[in-house]
């Protein structure tokens, strides 16, 4: 190794709880002290580093760094593991309800009966949107993306309900909390119920929480709506499974942005944004036009080829997990649900066929199965979606509306700690080093160097 270059000869010595770092450069040691958390790998702790060793450490994806100290959720992704407050996935899909568990990432406990039916209660009394707010969505045109018009609406939230932005105040922060878990259903539904040229449908305060979702989404005034119990319920664990995931990057988002000192409603906002990518929540509705693309059970081994390629970008959609190297526990659950639903409705899809038979080939398959790519929870919640005759676009606002009390729960949560450093990482700079002005009038021109400019070639 160069002489030039750092060597982090890394030696952990439990018994003191120090990690030694030996830089050849200077021939300095450094020790750093070790974190221990309830569960998991200990955490070095660097926070010193720069200040005594002058160097930075260097991880663009965070595949390495603990970005904070959390309390709310514990995922071992290697044993397929994922607790909320303690209780496992599983626990909670089976035998609690969405509302449940909000108060559970919320405050740390379950609630005994007298606490959820007041936040029951809480939740439902701030189900309605401000009706000027209403007037907002017409700005927006009728094709356009609901995950687009969430991201206005709830970056509009902050400019409604001032009495909930004094991010100093603990009642302000908890009435913040309450409206978003509150009004996300409210939100999502009116931006599907835009996009179709339907009206509004108001929240209805004596259904539960995914009951009222359903109404919100398919009621339409010409008709009555009965609620399907067994759709609520799959719903309702679509909700839960998606609740929290401790620091994935939408939740990171909304904690960089909360910790500038930003109002909740606008980190939510960018929590928004962040899940909308195909490569996090975005993924469930590219799950849907990966299966419609493949189309068929024979086309399958040709995708398969295509996703092992190294040359080819391809990459199954639902399939691997930056964390989970291991079956996803929510998928597990997911999956049951799935076949519920469509036992319940009766619908044979030919999808689902499609989805079962490339769930059956990919484990199999070496390539997955040496990279630990299992289906991931976005897997079967697009088929479920898709039943219950929800656009693709959709996917990700029910994603959103249920990862809120998650977003909420780890922004209440860095709020909380007392002093909130704002999160700024720094980096590793490889552009040009100092060098003079030049007038323009003095510049090389372009043309007389030839066209290699344009893409950056040697000519
Ligand atoms: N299909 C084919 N190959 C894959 C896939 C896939 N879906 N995912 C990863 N790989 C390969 C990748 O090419 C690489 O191969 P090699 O080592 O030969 O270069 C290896 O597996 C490791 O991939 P990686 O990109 O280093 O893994 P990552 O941890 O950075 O990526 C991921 C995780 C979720 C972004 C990725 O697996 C992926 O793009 N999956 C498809 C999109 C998806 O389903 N996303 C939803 C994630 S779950 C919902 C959520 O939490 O938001």
């Amino acid at each position: 190794m160069s002489e030039k270059k750092a060597n982090v000869e890394a030696e952990t010595a439990s018994a003191q709880h120090y990690f030694t770092l030996h830089d050849n450069v200077n021939g300095k040691s450094y020790d750093l002290p070790v974190l221990e958390g309830s569960e998991g790998p200990r955490v070095i702790d660097i926070r010193t580093l720069y200040r005594d060793a002058g160097v930075f450490t260097f991880d663009p994806g965070f595949t390495s760094t603990a970005s904070c100290e959390s309390g709310i959720t514990y995922i071992d992704g290697e044993n397929g593991i994922l607790r909320h407050r303690g209780y496992s996935i599983e626990d909670l899909a089976e035998n609690s309800d969405y509302l449940d568990v909000c108060y559970l990432l919320l405050h740390g406990e379950l609630p005994s009966p007298e606490e959820k039916g007041d936040f029951d209660q809480t939740i439902t009394s701030h189900t309605m949107l401000h009706e000027q707010l209403n007037y907002l969505y017409r700005g927006f045109r009728r094709d356009a993306h609901p995950m687009a018009v969430m991201v206005g609406v709830v970056g509009a939230l902050s400019a409604f309900y001032h009495d909930s932005t004094d991010i100093s105040d603990p009642r302000q922060r908890m009435t913040a909390a309450h409206r978003l878990i509150a009004k996300m259903p409210t939100i999502g539904a009116y931006s599907y119920k835009y996009c179709m040229g339907q009206p509004f449908v108001y929240p209805s305060n004596s259904l539960s929480y995914s009951e009222n979702l359903l109404k919100m989404m398919f009621a339409v005034p010409t008709e009555e709506y009965e609620v399907n119990p067994v759709l609520a319920r799959a719903m309702d664990r679509i909700l839960i499974l998606h609740a929290d995931h401790e620091q994935n990057a939408s939740t990171s988002t909304v904690r960089l942005a909360g910790s500038s000192g930003a109002n909740p409603f606008a980190c939510i906002a960018a929590g928004i944004a962040s899940l909308w990518g195909p490569a996090h929540g975005g993924a469930n509705e590219a799950v849907l036009k990966m299966l419609e693309e493949i189309g068929s059970k024979d086309q399958i081994p040709n995708y398969i080829k295509r996703a092992k390629d190294v040359k080819d970008d391809y990459r199954l959609m639902g399939f691997g997990h930056r964390v989970y190297k291991n079956y996803d526990p929510r998928a597990k659950v997911m999956r049951k649900t799935c076949h519920d639903v469509l036992g319940e409705l009766g619908i044979n899809d030919p999808l689902l066929e499609v989805a079962m038979e490339l769930e059956r080939i990919a484990v199999e398959d070496d390539y997955f199965v040496e990279r630990k790519l299992y289906p991931n929870v976005d897997f079967y919640s697009g088929i479920i979606l898709k039943a219950l005759r929800l656009p693709t676009n959709m996917f990700t606002v029910i994603f959103a509306i249920a990862r809120t009390v998650g977003w909420i729960a780890h922004w209440k949560e860095m709020m909380s700690e007392g002093s909130t450093k704002i999160g700024r990482p720094r980096q590793l700079y490889v552009g040009e080093t100092e060098r003079k002005f030049t007038a323009v009038d003095v510049r090389e021109s372009k043309q007389s160097r030839g066209w290699s400019w344009l893409w950056g070639g040697n000519g």
